[in-house]
Order: C-alpha cells, then sequence, then structure tokens
C-alpha cells in the first residue's frame, strides 16, 4: 500500500524519477515535473519559468528535454524488469504537453545494468577532443535500436563538418553579441561550487570548457557594455572561433531530425538523442551538443528579424541558406559534437528529487 509520501513508501517509483532527472536540459535548466499517479504511473510535465530562454523557442528545446527524462526513464524500468508504456497527451492546441509513463512488473523485460551506469553517468564534455574517427563499430552499437520517425546523420566527412563547423561559427557571432542571449547566458551560471551546490540549477563555471581561467574570464566579459566594446577588437569572432574549431577537431557530428515540426516529433527526438548520448558513453565516447545554430535559424524562420539586431541579418540569412539546404523539409532538432577526448570525472548538478515533485 502507498503512504502518504510516495517517494519514501515506493523505492521502485524513487529509483525511476532519480534516473529521470538525470535527463538533460537546455542550460542545466532542469524544465519538468513529476506527478506520482497510484503505484504505477508517473506524469511528466513542463515547467514553463524554468524553460523560458532565447533559445528555448516555443519550448522546442524543453520538449526535446522531456524526451530525453523518458528515455532515461525507460531505460531504468528495462533493468528493474519493468514493461513500459507512453501516452502523449498533448496535442498542439494544449497550453501545456502532459505525458503519463505506466509500469508493470514484466518478466520478458531483459535487464541490461550497463545501460543504467552509463545513463547515470552521462554528461556533456565541452572539451576539445581528439581529431579522430571513432570506430565504426562503436557508432554501429550507439545506431542501433534506432526510434521511428526520427532520423540521425552522422556527418563524418571533413568537407560536411567544415560546412557545420562554419554554421556553428555564424551562430556562436550572434550568441556573443546578443544582449539578451548575454544576460540569459551571465544569469544562468554558477561562478562557485558553493553556488552550485546552493542552486542546483543551472551552468556550473568549470563545466564550461573555459580552462583553469574560467572564472576570471567570465566575470571579466559580464558586463554587457564592456562586450559591446571588444566587439571592435573582434571578441565575438575569436569566441565563435573557439566552436567552430571544436567542432573540426571531432571525431563525427551528429544531427537528429524529424519529418514534421511537432511537439510529439520534439519529445521522439529526446528519446533518440538521449539514446545515442547513452550509447555513446557505453562506448567511452564524448558528446557536446551544439544547438544554437538550429534553435536560432527556427525563430530567424518564424519570426524573422524581430529579437534579433541588423548586425545578426547577414548572418542569420547565410545560416538559414545553407540549413535549408542541409536539412530539406526536415526540422533539425539537435546537433552534438562526438569523440575521443578526456572524460569528465563527475556529474552535473541537479535540483533535489522532492522539488520536482507535485
Ligand atoms: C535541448 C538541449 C540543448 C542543449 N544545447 C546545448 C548547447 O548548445 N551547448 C552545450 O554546451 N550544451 C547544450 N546542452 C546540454 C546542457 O547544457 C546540459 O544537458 C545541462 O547543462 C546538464 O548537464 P548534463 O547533461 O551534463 O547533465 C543542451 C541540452 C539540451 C537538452
Amino acid at each position: 500500500m502507498q503512504g502518504k509520501d510516495p517517494l519514501e513508501s515506493n523505492s521502485e517509483i524513487r529509483r525511476l524519477l532519480e534516473a529521470a532527472i538525470r535527463a538533460p536540459s537546455g542550460d542545466n535548466c532542469q524544465p519538468w515535473r513529476f506527478r506520482i499517479q497510484g503505484t504505477d504511473s508517473i506524469g511528466i510535465y513542463m515547467v514553463a519559468e524554468r524553460a523560458r530562454s532565447f533559445f528555448d523557442y516555443g519550448m522546442r528545446g524543453t520538449m526535446l528535454s522531456v524526451g530525453t527524462v523518458l528515455e532515461n526513464l525507460r531505460i531504468q524500468a528495462v533493468s528493474d524488469g519493468l514493461s513500459f508504456e507512453v501516452s502523449y497527451r498533448m496535442d498542439d492546441q494544449s497550453e501545456m504537453p502532459e505525458v503519463v509513463v505506466s509500469f508493470r512488473p514484466d518478466a520478458q523485460v531483459p535487464n541490461d545494468p550497463s545501460r543504467v551506469a552509463a545513463m547515470l553517468r552521462r554528461t556533456v564534455n565541452r572539451r576539445p577532443f581528439l581529431p579522430i574517427q571513432p570506430a565504426q563499430k562503436k557508432l554501429e552499437a550507439i545506431l542501433d535500436n534506432p526510434l521511428k520517425g526520427v532520423e540521425v546523420t552522422v556527418i563524418n566527412r571533413r568537407r560536411d563538418i567544415r560546412q557545420w563547423a562554419r554554421l556553428i561559427y555564424l551562430a556562436d557571432r550572434i550568441r556573443y553579441t546578443h544582449p539578451v542571449i548575454h544576460e540569459e547566458l551571465f544569469s544562468k551560471i554558477l561562478f562557485s561550487s558553493e553556488q552550485a551546490q546552493k542552486h542546483r540549477l543551472g551552468l556550473e563555471i568549470d563545466r564550461l570548457g573555459a580552462g583553469p581561467a574560467a572564472v576570471s574570464i567570465m566575470r571579466f566579459l559580464q558586463p554587457w557594455e564592456r562586450m559591446k566594446r571588444l566587439q571592435r577588437f573582434g571578441v565575438d569572432r575569436a569566441l565563435a572561433n573557439q566552436s567552430r574549431f571544436l567542432a573540426l577537431a571531432s571525431g563525427v557530428l551528429m544531427l537528429v531530425s524529424i519529418p514534421q515540426d511537432t511537439r510529439k516529433g520534439w519529445i521522439f527526438a529526446g528519446e533518440q538523442v538521449e539514446r545515442l548520448w547513452v550509447g555513446a558513453e557505453e562506448q567511452g565516447l564524448c558528446v557536446h551538443p551544439m544547438t544554437v545554430v538550429l534553435f536560432l535559424n527556427q525563430r530567424f524562420r518564424e519570426e524573422g528579424m524581430a529579437g534579433f539586431l541588423a548586425q545578426h541579418r547577414p548572418l542569420l540569412e547565410e545560416i538559414d541558406e545553407n540549413l535549408n539546404r542541409l536539412l530539406g523539409d526536415k526540422t533539425g532538432t539537435m546537433l552534438f559534437r562526438m569523440g575521443t577526448g578526456l572524460r569528465m570525472k563527475d556529474t552535473a548538478v541537479r535540483m533535489p528529487l522532492e522539488s520536482f515533485i507535485d
């Protein structure tokens, strides 16, 4: 029988939810809420206030992140010998999409503890990787068991990587010259481990890949007026070039796309993203999402220059022209680089489990 606090009385549900909150989210905003329904169902809801971001246009990134939660729940459920059923209750009109998952003991479910371990270890790695291709066998294992309705493109030819690296560069030029994005980025940085432990929401400075001088560099760049003045000396180009080099020096890039830009499609994409990411972790490979180019382009396609500065127009137009060619009718949901690199020694912070429960 279920007690007053289901997290206390139901260790199965607790284990599932602990897995759920290890899922990735844009800027580590953790935009989910869970409602425990009876002893065998969990409702997943999006939290708009935590999700708010210039990049999260139409909450698409948040929906993707709901998909990554689903995949974590699935991995944990399977490992615990539970069958897993999802009902996607959202439609494109409703305000708050909702997904409900139900679990049932099922002796047929194959147990895979190594996948759970990889899911719990999974984390972003923003360091440079070695410019060598991952072994074909590893890639095949990662791409095994694809999700229906989501396309994964492996970008491994040098010419193609160069094209994408150029688009990543252009998008980052916008990122570093945009006052709203600048403000948002700095509001999300956790500048010390004390701050990280206190808030447990946002981007820990030592995980940003900016090296040992990260705190001084970021503090220096924090005032927008200074950043604006530094544009005259090409600071945005220098920072954007770093992202370009990271992409160029990666083994492969991967693009996850969907045939139609629907809410359900974005959730499916998230499930696929997490499946690839956990698979990469199992194979000892590092992953770094580079989504700015896709998210800025979605906004530009729907709203044109609203929300951007005049100086961004040529950059946005070059991105749009190229993405039109590279994506065709598909919607690009996630772009990441994958490769061999120095592993992260721990995972990113999360809020306490209790704070996610309705
Ligand atoms: C939709 C989405 C977009 C993301 N975009 C980026 C990105 O452009 N650059 C980046 O470094 N990380 C990106 N991330 C990774 C998050 O920053 C990361 O998941 C979060 O900080 C939590 O860290 P963890 O994944 O290591 O647990 C993205 C994640 C999601 C779900």
